[in-house]
């Protein structure tokens, strides 16, 4: 906390040497926090952190141009966060070597939260934290080639598989204990995935059972949401994903609460208009002046931008037709400037919302908290997410 923090609110933080000024987190989310939407965030809320998506630590160590790509910073970035996945604690050992060794990033965060089915069939993402000494082992290997280069490691858990299954609390014990500069627990288990709410009182726990700093994710929809969070869980900062898909201004909304100011962002459909432009704009230089590339990916955006808006279904799918700069020029024209920004659905869910059929874990996964030497081979054959790229 610091002396400037409205009293029960989170203030600046130290990771490592770095300074975070206001406490807040753009969450990683594959296919949606490249440059382009790390910069437009940041552009609202500077002095966050801004993560991108997770890279896995194979295609790294390949030396894969996609995710190559995904590793790229613009040079407004100041602080540079980059997200590993892996199951293997020397392939994981050998990305954050190169990470390290070619200055890209100036803090790792590790994956422990995803929940798709090909990535917890193979024990990885929020499946592995089950297996205490994988878990400790993945840390140490990352930890101990960062810490030397002053690179923060932090480390993004769930609750755990399901409620009989929970791991949150053995996890943030044992990334206190290797080293880890933060963790950030979203506050659903696996078996949840993205439906209903997630349960804050988790967070609470978490940050009563810690020393270093917890940021408290899921279901920040509003910058009130952010306050609450915040005041009921007494977590160091807060992270956000979905709440700011089509919505980068969340993070001046936020940075305004926590610093007790009323201000919030409510753009005109113009406005948005423009953000969508400028969106388009650093698209293409991200996809190397490939506007194809560029404005497919625009696609999903749109769709967020436009979201509670009365646009028509023809605007709509114009977006979702456009190919070229061009394109996306002339629908963002179409559209009526003046139409005010629909708050009566800003507080709403947005994005994946949905439970889990089934989870799906390596065979015998939960007989054991320690990985068998079978389990220990069979995971380090392959890596499931190897052909994502
Ligand atoms: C489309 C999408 C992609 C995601 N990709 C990642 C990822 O690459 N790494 C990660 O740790 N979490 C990922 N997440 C999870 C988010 O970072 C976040 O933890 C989750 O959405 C809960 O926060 P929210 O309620 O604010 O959305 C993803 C979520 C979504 C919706």
């Amino acid at each position: 906390m610091t002396e400037t923090a409205p009293k029960g609110l989170p203030g600046a933080f130290m990771l490592g040497s770095h300074r975070v000024t206001t406490p807040v987190m753009l969450s990683p989310m594959a296919g949606v926090t490249n440059w382009p939407f790390r910069v437009l965030c940041e552009g609202y809320g500077p002095d966050g952190l801004y993560v991108a998506e997770m890279i896995t630590a194979r295609a790294l160590t390949a030396r894969n141009p996609k995710a190559l790509r995904l590793c790229r910073f613009a040079p407004s970035e100041s602080f540079r966060s980059l997200q590993l996945y892996g199951v293997d604690p020397h392939i994981l050992e050998q990305a954050a070597r190169i990470v390290v060794d070619n200055h890209m990033a100036d803090h790792i965060d590790l994956n422990f939260g995803c929940p798709v089915p090909k990535v917890t069939r193979r024990g990885g993402g929020s499946a592995l934290p089950w297996k205490l000494d994988l878990f400790r082992e993945i840390l140490r290997h990352v930890i101990r080639v960062c810490r030397p280069a002053g690179i923060p490691v932090t480390a993004k858990i769930r609750v755990g598989i399901d409620d009989s299954h929970t791991t949150f609390l053995d996890a943030g014990r044992i990334a206190e204990d290797e080293g880890c500069a933060m963790v950030t627990l979203h506050a659903r288990t696996t078996a949840e995935y993205y439906g209903g709410h997630s349960d804050w009182n988790r967070i609470s726990e978490l940050v009563q059972a810690l020393d270093i700093p917890v940021f408290g994710n899921g279901d920040i929809w509003t910058a009130e949401d952010a306050l609450e969070m915040a005041r009921t869980t007494g977590c160091a900062g807060v992270a956000i994903g979905r709440g700011c898909q089509g919505r980068p201004w969340l993070f001046a909304d936020i940075k305004n609460a926590f610093a007790g100011s009323p201000e919030r962002v409510n753009p005109t459909l113009g406005q948005v208009g423009q953000v969508i432009l400028r969106h388009a704009g650093l698209l293409v230089e991200f996809y190397d002046g490939d506007e194809r590339m560029a404005v497919h990916d625009l696609r999903k955006h749109a769709a967020w931008y436009l979201k509670g808006f009365p646009v028509g279904g023809s605007t709509r799918k114009a977006f979702m037709e456009c190919e070229t700069l061009d394109d996306v020029r002339r629908t963002v024209d179409s559209l009526d400037p003046d139409i005010p920004f629909p708050e009566a659905i800003a507080d709403k869910p947005r994005g994946r919302v949905r439970y889990a059929k089934k989870v799906h874990l390596p065979y015998g996964w939960l007989e054991s908290r320690d990985l068998s030497p079978e389990q220990r081979r069979d995971l380090f054959e392959s890596d499931p997410l190897d052909d994502v790229y």
